[in-house]
């Protein structure tokens, strides 16, 4: 469940719950930022507040042990309430935080960051990275409630706007050209805080395909459009010490996809092209690539835990925009479309 509003959201929805305490879970980008305005409501005033820091490196089982040092320190019980405040990442370590707090108590999703509003603060999935796997030690809870303030939005980062806005596309993609048709760059990159309708459009088609497909067994799989390629490039980039937002990295392999899609099944050429030329060039730019870095991404796609057996990688194609399927794609293909990649983005 979501709701998109001001702060006036947040007092109500704290209360329907009335939960004995209240803990906040925040960053420390976030909360010198965002702390002055969610202080005035009434319940979070007096809180605890456990600040871990900012930065997907400390997704990790310390922060965790961190943040449940200040919930156990604070006398929570069972009905207690965690309020967690900020991007995926504080979302994914407060929401954990809260699933295995004496077996599980409620927690609420105020997200911070666009990546944040329109895809980790919904879904069920929490979790930290370990061991230098993503999101390896994890369990699936829902927030009670994920509240959407828009103004959030107005103190990200350029770079972070433009990962969870390549998200936004990806649903689009996904969901129908009626939706698709909705983007337009240029305004909304402009205005995030007019993003209301957009970001309640992509979060519910979230819930409806996730609420049918809660553990990922089948539908949920189409959520992974453009990551086999962006998960592969975002590793790539890491390695070469130039790390782009994950939502980025998943911008570019949109591309590959699109253009896959065209050499594999009926979604016309067009898509790629007119998304490479009005929305990846101007607004992602290119990320550069050689024909040597083939194999290597080759390795990191047949690794994707997203694949359904071992050595062979799969991909989210579309036959038109809202028909999406998963599919294996056989690696001179994926190759071809590569070459293709760089030479739209003029490489
Ligand atoms: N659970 C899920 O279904 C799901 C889905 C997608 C991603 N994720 C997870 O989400 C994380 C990525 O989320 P993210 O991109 O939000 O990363 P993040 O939480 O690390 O936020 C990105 C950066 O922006 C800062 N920030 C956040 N809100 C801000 C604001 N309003 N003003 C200024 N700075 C702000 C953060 O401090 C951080 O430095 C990853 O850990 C990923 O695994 C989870
Ligand atoms: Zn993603």
């Amino acid at each position: 469940m979501y709701q998109i509003g001001d702060l006036s959201l947040v007092e109500p929805a704290i209360a329907a719950l009335d939960p004995d305490k209240v803990i906040i879970v925040t960053d420390s980008n976030v909360w010198p930022l965002l702390g002055p305005v969610y202080t005035q409501v009434p319940s979070l005033a007096e809180a605890p507040v456990a600040v871990v820091k900012a930065g997907e490196a400390n997704k990790n089982l310390e922060s965790l042990a961190a943040v449940l040092e200040v919930i156990t320190g604070s006398g929570a019980t069972r009905r207690s309430l965690v309020v967690n405040i900020g991007g995926g990442m504080v979302t994914d370590l407060g929401g954990f935080a809260a699933a295995v707090f004496k077996r599980g108590i409620r927690f609420i999703n105020i997200p911070t960051s666009l990546l944040g509003a329109v895809d980790a603060s919904i879904g069920g999935k929490t979790g930290v990275d370990f061991m230098g796997f993503k999101n390896e030690v994890g369990a699936f809870a829902n927030p009670a409630v994920t509240l959407v303030r828009t103004e959030n939005l107005l103190t990200l980062p350029r770079a972070e706007l433009l990962s969870g806005y390549a998200e936004m596309l990806k649903t689009g993609f996904i969901a129908s050209e009626a939706l698709l048709k909705r983007f337009d760059p240029e305004r909304d990159l402009s205005r995030p805080e007019g993003l209301g309708e957009l970001i309640g459009c992509c979060l519910a088609f979230k819930e409806e395909v996730t609420t049918e497909d809660p553990t990922e067994q089948g539908r949920r799989r189409i959520l992974n459009f453009g990551h086999t390629a962006g998960h592969a490039f975002e590793s790539l980039m890491l390695k070469r010490g130039n790390p782009v937002p994950h939502g980025c990295a998943v911008a570019h392999g949109m591309l590959v996809a699109l253009l896959l899609s065209h050499m594999l099944r009926s979604m016309s050429a067009s898509y790629a092209q007119d998304y490479a030329r009005e929305v990846l060039m101007p607004y992602y730019g290119a990320l550069k690539l050689e024909c040597k870095d083939y194999p290597e991404l080759l390795a990191l796609m047949s690794h994707d835990k997203k694949n359904l057996r071992a050595g062979e990688i799969s991909f989210v194609l579309l036959d038109a925009p809202g028909a999406p399927l998963w599919q294996p794609v056989e690696p001179k293909l994926i190759e071809a479309a590569l070459d293709i990649y760089r030479d739209l983005t003029g490489q």
